[in-house]
């Protein structure tokens, strides 16, 4: 039996990840390009090359993700199919924790939620919202110098959220009930003249990554297990903020977040998974 390819055609990024018969990861890339069908070749032209393996060794290839939909047919003369994002989403974040049952968050260009469990066989997709990486990229680019994803993680790393967001501390005497003085009452409220931009790329990283947790809460909240664990997935689980994210979260509620290893990769992994 040959590898199985699993290719996630993103908004923004495409990845690509092999695995052998027995499940084992064999390597993964992420690529981007200028269209999405060049970035789907690259990314597999890429893959091969770079890990000396032959087209004839792979058996079969299993695309999800938006831009999956530009293909039609096999690739190569290699069967090809098509996997629903959701289930591929689901099928990542669950293999990746080594969970039985989580709702997984794809924290991409977009977000998006699904309730996964194994024993049923069942991804659900809660919903999503257009809060995500395209959102802090536009307005980074928008309201500070930084021109990419790249730029602005860099700029923020020497801000501050002293003159950025407004805390429960700011308004209130005394904490609210379990909220400890330094939650977060409203973010941007603290804009004033001794804000830098420096301290907007972390409050929109912050905001962003604040706005992704609330919602898995709620969207948890919802399902026949509220506390259960939240799994995280894709490029925005590479921002470094996102391990003080999880502590205040833990602080304030009771589900576990879990950032995986190869995150990034989930949706890639959970597609090729769907050919073992
Ligand atoms: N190397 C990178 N290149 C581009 N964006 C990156 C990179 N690393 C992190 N990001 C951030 O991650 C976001 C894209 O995340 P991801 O790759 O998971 O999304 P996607 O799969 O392409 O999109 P979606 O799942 O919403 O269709 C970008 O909007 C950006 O904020
Ligand atoms: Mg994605």
């Amino acid at each position: 039996m040959g590898i199985i390819l699993g290719i996630d055609v993103g908004g923004s990024t495409t990845k690509i990840v092999g695995l052998n018969p027995d499940r084992t990861l064999i390597s993964t890339m992420m690529v981007k390009a200028y269209d999405q069908l060049t970035s789907l070749y690259g990314a597999l032209g890429n893959f091969m090359d770079t890990n000396g393996l032959p087209l004839s060794g792979v058996e079969r290839i299993y695309i999800t993700g938006v831009g999956g939909s530009y293909l039609s047919g096999n690739i190569y003369g290699i069967p090809t199919h098509r996997v629903q994002e959701f289930s591929a989403i689901g099928k990542g974040g669950l293999w990746l924790s080594g969970l039985d049952s989580a709702i997984v968050i794809s924290m991409g260009t977009g977000t998006a939620f699904v309730k996964a469990d194994l024993a049923a066989d069942s991804y659900k997709h809660l919903g999503g919202s257009g809060v995500g990486g395209g959102t802090l990229v536009g307005l980074g680019r928008r309201l500070t110098t930084a021109e990419d994803f790249d730029a602005l993680c860099v700029l923020a790393e020497k801000g501050s959220l002293k003159n950025v967001d407004l805390t429960i501390g700011a308004i209130s005497k005394e904490s609210i009930s379990t909220l400890g003085a330094d939650i977060t009452a409203a973010n941007f409220a603290n804009l004033n003249s001794y804000t830098t931009e420096a301290d907007i790329a972390l409050g929109l990283i912050n905001m962003v990554l604040q706005t992704i947790f609330s919602l898995g809460i709620f969207a948890a909240r919802g399902t026949d297990c509220p506390d259960g664990p939240i799994v995280l997935t894709g490029s925005l689980t590479d921002l470094k903020q996102i391990d003080s994210t999880i502590e205040s979260f833990g602080l304030l509620y009771p589900n576990r977040f879990i950032l995986p290893p190869k995150a990034v990769f989930a949706t890639a992994i959970g597609a090729a998974l769907h050919g073992c």
